[in-house]
């Protein structure tokens, strides 16, 4: 059924980093049909193109191509906000504990759905996760997208070391696994699998080489790996790899650099690693609210674009402190601040919807409002709150009225989710919520 949708309608043309904000444009309308966007435009026009639509009014919402979380750890989501540990300590404290219950595939769909409920409540239509090392643990997040027909990235975490047994593969299970679970997912509906060696420290040289061999069989996927986040990791990292020339090279040397390479945190990264990330074209994902959280650093959002880098952003659950990608953006800003650079609210929001679907190497489907674009959409009231309502009640352009609720926006904020074109912003109920 065609469906003519109204409000204020946020569509990119380029990317502001390199055009500045005009890179964003307002119009009135758009008009899906079977799932996709097939107009967008002045809306008495597109009344009279489509004259048999049903027409939908937002008012003056904003209507936006649905949020990109371009990093996050399903299994995590129920350790988020644990307290008082950084990456090492926080790993093995609250993470591989929880991972371990993946085991368990029917704790595994839970969460899986929960976690689900709770990003598409906050707007987030498309998410690029990591799973666990459990094989069960990606069919359960790939059902349940499957389920609300969503545009999906993961793949199971692969691990042979320094973490404990039961969290354990080999490099011939790890390659084993993924390569018949990326057969089983991989371009089905809307999923894609993505090669994921959780990080340097936690996979073997062997593993690393399976792994690259992997993505060579199977070049068009992605391969998603956490990379220099934190200074006691980059020395644990050299202890182990006393060879490489830095942290990249440890993937570089077993065929994990490339154009699909999407590389979690990137912080604290020399010249050599950013001059050979740009060079291959590879994504870095803004993890904000996990830096500060975790106590990471300082990603350098202005220096890595300015030097062509794809970066996307992520709320890295649970190492990250909120589902939100509103919440997400405000890290973002708050970041950027504390390294001298204030950026444009036009950027934040390009970095949460065509920004992360670039990094994905999935512009050409998600991410922003265009005919051909699949119709994930996200439909904002710039007014959620008293808070909110009274700082917008004074702007004077569509950015000092985007910018309260990129700064103090939450779920209220989100009037409405669209998934392939269907309305579907599901409440969670504290009530739904599971035991332990
Ligand atoms: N590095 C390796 N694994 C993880 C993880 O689960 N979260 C974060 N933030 N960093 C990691
Ligand atoms: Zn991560």
């Amino acid at each position: 059924m065609t469906e003519l949708i109204r409000g204020r309608v946020l569509r990119y043309h380029a990317d502001p980093f390199s055009v500045g904000p005009d890179a964003a444009q307002l119009t009135e309308a758009l008009v899906i049909d079977k799932g996709s966007i097939v107009a967008v435009g002045a809306a008495d026009a597109l009344q009279r193109a489509y004259p048999g639509a049903r027409i939908t009014d937002y008012g003056t919402c904003l209507i936006s191509a649905g949020f990109v979380d371009a990093h996050a750890h399903y299994p995590q989501s129920a350790i988020i906000a644990s307290w008082g540990k950084q990456l090492i300590d926080w790993l093995n404290t609250y993470t591989f504990p929880e991972e371990m219950r993946f085991s368990n595939i029917s704790y595994a769909n839970e969460v899986a759905k929960r976690t689900f409920d709770l990003t598409l409540s906050n707007g987030t239509t498309s998410v690029c996760s990591y799973c666990t090392i459990q094989p069960e643990s990606v069919d359960a997040f790939f059902s349940a997208a499957a389920a609300r027909n969503q545009r999906v990235w993961a793949g199971k975490t692969c691990m042979d070391r320094n973490a404990p047994s039961a969290l354990l593969d080999t490099a011939q299970s790890a390659y084993d696994d993924s390569a018949r679970l990326l057969g089983s997912w991989h371009g089905r509906g809307r999923a894609s699998y993505v090669i994921t060696p959780r990080f340097s420290p936690t996979s073997t040289p062997d593993q690393l080489s399976a792994l690259g061999a992997l993505w060579a069989e199977h070049p068009k996927c992605l391969m998603q790996t956490h990379l220099s986040e934190q200074v006691d990791e980059i020395s644990w990292m050299r202890a182990l790899f006393p060879s490489a020339r830095d942290y990249l090279d440890t993937y570089e040397a077993h065929g994990l650099l490339g154009a699909g390479g999407i590389y979690g945190h990137a912080v604290h990264l020399e010249p050599r690693e950013r001059a050979r990330l740009a060079e291959v074209d590879a994504s870095l994902i803004h993890c904000p609210t996990s830096n500060t959280f975790i106590g990471s650093g300082l990603f350098d959002m202005a220096g890595l674009k300015a030097e062509g880098l794809r970066v996307g952003l992520a709320t890295d659950t649970g190492g990250g402190s909120s589902f939100s990608m509103l919440r997400t953006m405000a890290g973002a800003y708050e970041v950027a601040q504390l390294r001298g650079h204030a950026l444009h609210p036009s950027q934040l929001w390009w970095l949460a919807t065509a920004g992360s679907a670039k990094a994905l190497h999935a512009d050409h489907q998600i991410g922003n409002i265009a005919p051909g674009l699949e119709a994930d959409l996200v439909i904002i009231d710039l007014q959620s709150t008293p808070a909110i309502a009274q700082a917008t009640a004074r702007a004077d352009d569509i950015w000092q009225a985007v910018f309260p609720t990129i700064m103090m926006g939450d779920d209220r904020a989100i009037r409405d989710v669209r998934v392939a074109g269907v309305s579907h912003k599901p409440q969670v109920s504290p009530k739904s919520q599971p035991s332990g």
